[in-house]
């Protein structure tokens, strides 16, 4: 189970589901999870293909080389909603700041792994998807939404809006925008509450994907934040 100390309950939800840092005793229980919320998206059934067992298996790998990675970069945050009594987090949101891009390889051993795992032409097409979601992706510094899932039993109960809300809340204070790719349109009006606005529409492996930015306006200059004359 989690650290209930370093988690909050989350905001305006029915059920008592709360937020805080993934634990790394968690992170194998992340990673199934997120092979769940993320089998049928259609950048990873354009990628892996395959019936929905081999893609849960192959996108696991993916997802267990990802978290890897951005564990081994000390600015990543890496949220989990846990409701309690249930062992494992139902939702994960990875954000990085740019200054941590492009993250550390994970270990050689699971790089192995995870190919043998998944295969080479999966390594090859993700290869391909990752160059030219890079390419597009900002110069300027700013915080980058890596990923962000809920497990499908929990989808619709507030979960993702609320693992949203609360890295929003932590990184507004550095006035930085905040970039994602998304490859399912229904998740742009989820995206677009936050404040969200699509920047631009990709094509790779022929399956759309939107980019999108959010900036966080100044805050309002009030009479005492004024230079006396
Ligand atoms: C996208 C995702 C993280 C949303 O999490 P969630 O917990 O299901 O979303 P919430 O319950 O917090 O919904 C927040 C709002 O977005 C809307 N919404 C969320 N997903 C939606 C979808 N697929 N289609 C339409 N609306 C959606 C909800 O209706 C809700 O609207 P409301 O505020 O008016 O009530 C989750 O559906 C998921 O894991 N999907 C699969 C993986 C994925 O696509 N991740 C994003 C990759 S960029």
């Amino acid at each position: 189970m989690a650290d209930s100390r370093a988690l909050q309950p989350l905001p305006g939800l029915e059920r008592p589901f709360r937020i805080g840092p993934l634990p790394v005793r968690e992170d194998e229980r992340a990673v199934r999870m997120l092979a769940r919320a993320f089998r049928d998206n259609p950048l990873d059934v354009a990628v892996i293909g395959g019936r929905e067992r081999e893609r849960l298996r192959a996108v696991a790998w993916g997802m267990r080389t990802t978290l890897a990675s951005a564990r081994q970069a000390s600015a990543t945050r890496i949220l989990a909603a846990f409701e309690p009594g249930r062992t494992g987090p139902v939702g994960i949101l990875v954000g990085i700041p740019s200054a941590a891009l492009p993250l550390p390889p994970a270990p050689l051993w699971l790089q192995l792994r995870s190919t043998l795992g998944q295969g080479l032409r999966v390594g090859r097409r993700w290869a391909t998807v990752f160059h030219t979601l890079e390419s597009q992706q900002p110069r300027d510094p700013h915080w980058y939404l890596s990923l962000v899932g809920v497990d499908p039993p929990h989808c619709g109960l507030g979960i993702g809006r609320a693992l949203l809300q609360s890295w929003l809340a932590s990184i507004d204070p550095d006035g930085l925008p905040s970039y994602l790719e998304t490859d399912r349109e229904a998740n742009l009006a989820f995206y677009a509450k936050a404040g969200f606005e699509v920047v631009s529409r990709l094509e790779v492996l022929g399956t759309p994907v939107w980019c999108m930015r959010r900036t966080v306006s100044a805050p309002e200059e009030g009479p005492l934040a004024l230079h006396p004359t």
